[in-house]
């Protein structure tokens, strides 16, 4: 699909949509004023009429229109004016796309303006949600196949002159984000059969392959084990499904620079091991992988974008299954790192993986190093569903962090970590244990991962909560790829 900047008012720009803004108590937006001319009085008639009220959420299709160089008018509610804002823009512009993919036009302008939001922003927003509109879960139904996407061309209009240039970054922006987005979708939202870590290694080489700007290298078993990632090893140590430890490289920074490195959980099912979990909503656990997907879709995003940066993907990507060759609670395992873990619990199996991840980052002697899990059900429980989790030994990064959080509607809040709470995975048998009781369990986790940090400047996202949606809407939602786009884009 195409973005693309108007240069007109809505009474004079041909296309087959156009959408605008009507305020509380029907006040037209100054489009819908502008556009109301050109239809002789009809949206105001309608408000007279009280058709129109322009409560937040209210859509109306006008799908007859003739005489004017447009052939529909969707009029949404904004509610109002002092309130609207970029919560309630992104609100209306969704709901405004949602009536338009029940006609049959193939392309719209958007006169939707917030004046809470400069051009730049209000053009990444609209870009973003509009082509995210258009994304389709990979289909495996044999019949009713889902409804493909229908837009061929989307613009928006600037109210304030001179904005292009910001608007068309903005556009430029808010498409890369969902190109990120919509692959970490495809991916999280493929079944574990589909999704394993050979089919992750091989996304890896296509995304090479599709920008010359990455690089890709995929290690083996064997290879990991030279590595001594024992700890990574022994969370695929029941599987049948071969491990892969992946690693991608973008390099586009003037001066080659110390690279950001993300790494990213890629246990693409999670049964809990021999700490096998129980059965309800066990099939969500194929979303184990959503902190790999999210690097990806970032690698994506960053790479269409052609960002002058330079940064490293590092991807652990296995299975947790029980089996006969399983790791067992009690069980004790050497980490790259030197340092030994007493698994007592064979669930808590990210916290495993991404420390051997994080030690083999250290030989890009990295600027930072963030990584990105679905690590914990104790940080949905902290969290809900909004905000994911942000734990750092950082100050500047984790503000940084929060703050792109913020700007991408894709927030995170900042969470302690320490050592009273580090001392709870203290071990009678080895170093530290994997686990440390149900109290603050998201923050112990992140305390475990600090273990391996040191002399780093880290940020740790649980996402657990953030990065699919359970029941009827069941799937991967993108997040956190907005969160680290921006905060690539602002480095
Ligand atoms: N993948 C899970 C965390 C998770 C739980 C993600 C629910 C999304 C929703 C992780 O591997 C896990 O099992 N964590 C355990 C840790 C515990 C054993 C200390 C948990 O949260 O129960
Ligand atoms: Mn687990
Ligand atoms: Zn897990």
């Amino acid at each position: 699909m195409e973005f693309f900047v108007s240069p007109g008012p809505a009474s004079r720009q041909r296309s087959e949509c156009a959408i605008v803004g009507i305020y509380d108590k029907g006040v037209l937006s100054d489009a819908a004023e502008e556009l109301d001319q050109r239809l002789g009085g009809r949206i105001a008639r309608l408000v007279k009429k009280g058709d129109l009220r322009g409560k937040a959420g209210d859509v109306l299709l006008l799908a007859d229109i003739t005489g004017a160089p447009i052939e529909r008018v969707i009029l949404v509610g904004l509610g109002s004016r002092a309130t609207f804002k970029r919560k309630q823009f992104r609100k209306a512009l969704a709901s405004a796309v949602g009536t338009l993919a029940k006609t049959s036009a193939k392309d719209a302008i958007s006169y939707l303006a917030c004046d809470d939001l400069d051009s730049y922003a209000q053009a990444r927003i609209t870009a973003e949600v509009v082509a995210n509109s258009q994304y389709r879960i990979p289909d495996h139904k044999t019949a009713n196949k889902r409804a493909k996407p229908f837009l061929t061309r989307f613009g928006i209009s600037v109210t304030q002159r001179g904005d292009r240039s910001a608007a068309e970054r903005g556009l430029a922006h808010g498409q890369g984000i969902a190109a990120g987005m919509s692959l970490m979708r495809d991916l999280a939202n493929q079944p574990a059969n589909v999704c394993t870590p050979t089919y992750l290694g091989n996304a890896a080489k296509t995304l090479a392959r599709e920008y010359r700007s990455i690089r890709v290298k995929v290690l083996n078993e064997e290879e990991c084990r030279r590595l001594k990632m024992g700890s990574f090893l022994s969370v695929t140590a029941g599987t049948e499904e071969p491990a892969r430890l992946i690693v991608l490289e973008y390099d586009n920074s003037p001066r080659g620079g110390a690279p950001t490195v993300l790494v990213g959980k890629g246990v693409t099912f999670d049964t809990g091991g021999i700490s096998l979990k129980p059965p309800p909503g066990m099939d969500e656990m194929k979303f184990d992988m959503s902190g790999a997907a999210s690097v990806f879709g970032t690698f994506k995003a960053v790479a269409e974008l052609e960002l002058p940066i330079h940064l490293v993907g590092v991807i652990p990507a296995c299975e947790n299954m029980p089996s006969g060759r399983a790791t067992k609670p009690g069980d004790i395992v050497k980490s790259m790192s030197g340092q030994t873990i007493e698994i007592l619990n064979t669930d808590a199996e990210g916290r495993l993986i991404l420390c051997d991840a994080i030690t083999y980052a250290r030989r890009y002697k990295p600027d930072v190093v963030i990584d990105i899990a679905t690590l914990t059900g104790a940080c949905v429980i902290a969290l809900g569903n909004h905000l994911a989790g942000l734990f750092s030994n950082d100050e500047e990064l984790s503000d940084a962090l929060k703050e792109a959080g913020e700007r991408a509607d894709d927030r995170a809040w900042p969470m302690p970590i320490g050592e009273e709470y580090a001392d709870q995975l203290k071990s009678n048998f080895a170093d530290f244990a994997n686990v440390a009781g149900r109290e603050g369990g998201a923050v112990t986790a992140a305390c475990f991962l600090g273990k391996f940090t040191e002399g780093l400047r880290w940020a740790h996202l649980d996402i657990a909560g953030v990065a699919y949606q359970g029941g009827s809407q069941k799937g991967s939602t993108g997040r956190p790829v907005p969160l680290l786009v921006d905060y690539l884009i602002n480095k």
